[in-house]
């Protein structure tokens, strides 16, 4: 396993990666886990048709859904990814573009059953079967235990829950996707 060792880019280039990726297999859909504060599909709402995000935290799922008011190709949805990640794939008609950035960050931010659920959102894009593209962000924090570069610090003991990277991998190759890490976003292609 090769760990990628580069800085991790600012939320904007983060962004401006979705919309290549977008364009790149000219998909017109776009999935989020983890809305916060829309800013992603707020920055997308042009590059595709339509855009579906989700969102744990009640507040931040309100003032999403206030946000997004008059912009039709937008849904916000609350509720655990975990579960509302395979109700969203089951109203889609075509394959998406799935940004994985549900997970607890800290205070004010909210949790599931676990603090990082991308291990069953993925197993719900694998069921899913259609050639979906996946991004997952933050790939550095699934580096766990003592690799967790942020590792050590009280105010981020979270991720060392997160599952490891070994196993995203596994997990995605056993559903045919091929696996690359590069600026601390796990690339999942079909
Ligand atoms: C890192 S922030 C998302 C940032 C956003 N995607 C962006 O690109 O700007 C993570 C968000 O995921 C939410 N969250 C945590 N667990 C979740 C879950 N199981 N399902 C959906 N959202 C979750 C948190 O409340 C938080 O707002």
């Amino acid at each position: 396993m090769t760990k990628d060792t580069d800085d991790f880019l600012p939320a904007e280039e983060r962004r401006l990666i979705l919309r290549q990726y977008g364009k790149k297999f000219g998909l017109n859909v776009f999935i989020e886990t983890g809305t916060n504060n829309g800013d992603t599909p707020w920055f997308l709402q042009n590059d595709f048709t339509e855009l579906h995000t989700i969102e744990l935290g009640k507040a931040q799922f309100i003032a999403a859904r206030e946000r997004f008011r008059h912009v039709p190709q937008v849904t916000c949805y609350h509720g655990d990814s975990t579960t509302q990640l395979a109700a969203v794939l089951s109203e889609i008609t075509e394959p998406a573009l799935i940004w994985l950035d549900g997970h607890y960050s800290g205070p004010g931010t909210a949790s599931g059953t676990q603090n990082c659920p991308a291990m069953d959102e993925i197993r719900a894009i694998i069921a899913d079967g259609r050639p979906h593209v996946v991004l997952v962000d933050d790939a550095r924090c699934f580096y766990g235990g003592q690799h967790n570069p942020i590792g050590g610090n009280p105010m981020y003991d979270h991720y060392s829950t997160w599952d490891s990277l070994e196993n995203v991998q596994a997990l995605a190759e056993s559903g045919g996707y091929t696996f690359v890490i590069k600026d601390d976003i796990i690339r999942l292609t079909p």
